[in-house]
This record gives structure tokens, C-alpha cells and sequence, in this order.
């Protein structure tokens, strides 16, 4: 019987001959557009990942009939690296983003990535380009890994070969005004039974439509709710939202059509720890209308790695608009931003290990 060789997976690095860093202005980025030296590569072929390489950040080529740009079996995440006044850089909760693409991998037919590539790639490439980690206040560095089908083939079925990736963009701090959002009865991003619990690009793509509508009429996003009935309240944009009534904090609970946001449980286990009442639970449309209408929606805010916790100012539903108080001192929201803040920053004590060093 042939002997099974179980090959590790080491990283290649081939180095920038001239860092770009000193022409960068770290006072005035713009949010994902300015791309750090290096990024991380490897390549699914034959049924098994290889050739791990960091090399410096450039376009890559492909054919045509590249099999995503036309079947969209792509995924892909998003995390920040911190950097700390004592120089050190920290990501949070990197291990969650790995189980998360390794689930929507397996959704999208894809091939799970092994630790190798996601947790030592990440690390290795952001220890390389830790220049590129802001240390202005509130700035970081945004950490975009995705997989891709490379197939050089035109047919409806699993690729055969893939890409996955890694990126890093320094990003200013994100100033999230507060945001004016509408309940979304008319179209869907996500259905039961489909693929709204994968960071999969479709989805973003299926969101846009509604979005656009919802802007062009005042709103900077919508409030999604369920496929089939329009009934329950799901998530908005790119962040999972919370609602605080009556004094008790509610999200709506996870299932196929609903990111499991990072943030989101971060904020579920601050609630814990803050000894605050919360509930993960289906939200009915009918019942937020209700507590709108009757002022008590104390506060509403969306949770995600890119806003962190964005507080919403305004809810429309069936034409009429709703104000809330804003997110001010003594809200819980204002508390939970703040606290993960500081558990970032090293300024508050990280009791649920979620920080990971990086150099
Ligand atoms: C659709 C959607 N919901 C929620 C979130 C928030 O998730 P996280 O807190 O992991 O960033 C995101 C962002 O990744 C998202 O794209």
C-alpha cells in the first residue's frame, strides 16, 4: 500500500525591492484603496493546496473564461490588525474569521483552507508589512482574505482549481455618522435555504439594488427582513443590528439567510458581561413598528468589523420615519464600542482571549 505523506505547507516570501510605505499619506487614507507591499497567495490544484507565497502586492492575470467571473463561486472575509503604543500589532478574533470561511467555503462547494495558509498566512504577512499598520488614533489595517474558483472553463459546476488570497489596506479611522435605515419589505437579500449565512460575493451583489433605492430616497441602507414573508428583521448592509426595548438588548437569531457577524457575538458576550439583559431571537417587523411607534426603542445600532458599532439614527417603515435617541455616553452601545476599543488598544483586559499578537 502507498505510504501517505502528509506534506506541510511552508511559506515562500519573496520581498518588495523598494517598500512604497514613505510615499503614503497615513493622515489622509482613503478607505480601501491604498494597498500595503506584499500579499499572500496559494493555489488549490490536483485536490490539495500549494505553493504558499508572499510576494509583492500586483495585479494578477487570468483567462476570460475564468470560471468566478462568471459563476461567482468566491468568498472572502474581513478583520483588522490594532497597533499598540508599545508597537505591538494585534488582530481580533482571527481564528472566528477562519471558521467562518471555511463555512462558507464548504456552502459554495469550495475547498477548505488549511490553517497554514489562513492563520500562518495572515501572521506572516502581516508581522512583514507591520510598517503598514497605522498608529494614528482609530486607524488600522484592514486584513481582506478570499478564495476564488480559477478555472479556465466555462460550464456550471465546482471549479476544480482555486486561488485563495490576502491583502492588507491601512484605513483612517472609519467616522460612522450615525445611519438612516429602512425596513426592506419589497426585495430580497438573502432566502431560506440559500446562502445568506456566506461571506459569498453574490450576496453583496444581490444587496445592491435595494440599496441604491433606499438611498436615492434619503436612507444610507435598508433594514433586510426575511425572504418569504417580509415579516421578520434580519440584518442591514454589513453589519447585524441591535434594538434595546424595554430595557432588554434583542438581535435576531442566526440561520441560513443571516451573517454570523464577529461583532456581533463580541457584543452578545459584552451584554453578558455587563450584566445586560439580551436575547437572540426572531424579531417581528410587526413588533419593532410597535415599540417605534410607542417610543420605546431606547436604542438601535449595527454591529461590524468596519463601523464597529454604528448607531442608527433613523428607522422608516410604511412611509413614515422614526427618530431614536442618539449613542451617547451612559447607552449601552456607547459602551460596547468603547470597551472593544480598549480591549483592541490593550487599555482594557481581553478576558475572552480575543486578541492574537502578531509580532
Ligand atoms: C452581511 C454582513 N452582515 C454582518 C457583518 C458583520 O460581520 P463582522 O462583525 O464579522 O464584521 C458583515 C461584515 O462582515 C456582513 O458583510
Amino acid at each position: 500500500m502507498a505510504e501517505v505523506i502528509e506534506e506541510k505547507l511552508s511559506i515562500h516570501t519573496q520581498k518588495v525591492e523598494k517598500s512604497r510605505l514613505p510615499e503614503v499619506d497615513f493622515e489622509n487614507l482613503p478607505f480601501g484603496r491604498v494597498f500595503s507591499d506584499h500579499m499572500f497567495i496559494a493555489d488549490y490544484k490536483d485536490s490539495k493546496w500549494s505553493d504558499l507565497r508572499i510576494v509583492p502586492y500586483n495585479n494578477i492575470s487570468f483567462s476570460p473564461a475564468m470560471s468566478t467571473l462568471h459563476y461567482a463561486q468566491s468568498i472572502f472575509e474581513g478583520l483588522k490588525a490594532y497597533k499598540r503604543t508599545d508597537g505591538s500589532v494585534w488582530l481580533f478574533r482571527p481564528e472566528d474569521n477562519f471558521k467562518r470561511m471555511n463555512i462558507s467555503a464548504d456552502r459554495m462547494c469550495m475547498p477548505a483552507i488549511p490553517r497554514e495558509a489562513f492563520m500562518d498566512g495572515l501572521l506572516e504577512l502581516i508581522r512583514l508589512d507591520q510598517g503598514w499598520v497605522p498608529g494614528q488614533e482609530g486607524s488600522t489595517l484592514y486584513v481582506r482574505p478570499f478564495m476564488f474558483a480559477a478555472d479556465d472553463f466555462i460550464g456550471v459546476r465546482p471549479a476544480d482549481t482555486y486561488k485563495f488570497m490576502i491583502f492588507t489596506c491601512p484605513v483612517a479611522s472609519y467616522y460612522s455618522e450615525p445611519v438612516r435605515v429602512r425596513i426592506e419589505t419589497d426585495y430580497t437579500r438573502a432566502a431560506r435555504g440559500g446562502v445568506g449565512y456566506a461571506k459569498t460575493a453574490g450576496n453583496y451583489a444581490a444587496s445592491l439594488y435595494a440599496a441604491r433605492k433606499a438611498q436615492q430616497e434619503g436612507y444610507h441602507q435598508v433594514i433586510w427582513t426575511d425572504g418569504a414573508e417580509h415579516k421578520y428583521i434580519e440584518e442591514s448592509g454589513t453589519m447585524n443590528l441591535f434594538f434595546k426595548i424595554d430595557g432588554t438588548l434583542i438581535t435576531a437569531s442566526l440561520g441560513d439567510s443571516v451573517l454570523d457577524g464577529i461583532t456581533r457575538k463580541s457584543i452578545i458576550q459584552l451584554a453578558k458581561d455587563f450584566g445586560q439583559p439580551v436575547e437572540e431571537r426572531r424579531i417581528s417587523v410587526a413588533e419593532i413598528a410597535q415599540a417605534l411607534k410607542e417610543g420605546r426603542v431606547e436604542e438601535a445600532f449595527g454591529a461590524g468589523t468596519a463601523a464597529v458599532v454604528s448607531s442608527v439614527k433613523t428607522i422608516g417603515h410604511e412611509g413614515v420615519d422614526y427618530d431614536l435617541p442618539p449613542m451617547v455616553e451612559g447607552t449601552f452601545a456607547y459602551k460596547a464600542k468603547e470597551t472593544l476599543y480598549k480591549i483592541r488598544l490593550g487599555e482594557a483586559p481581553d478576558t475572552h482571549n480575543w486578541m492574537v499578537r502578531v509580532n
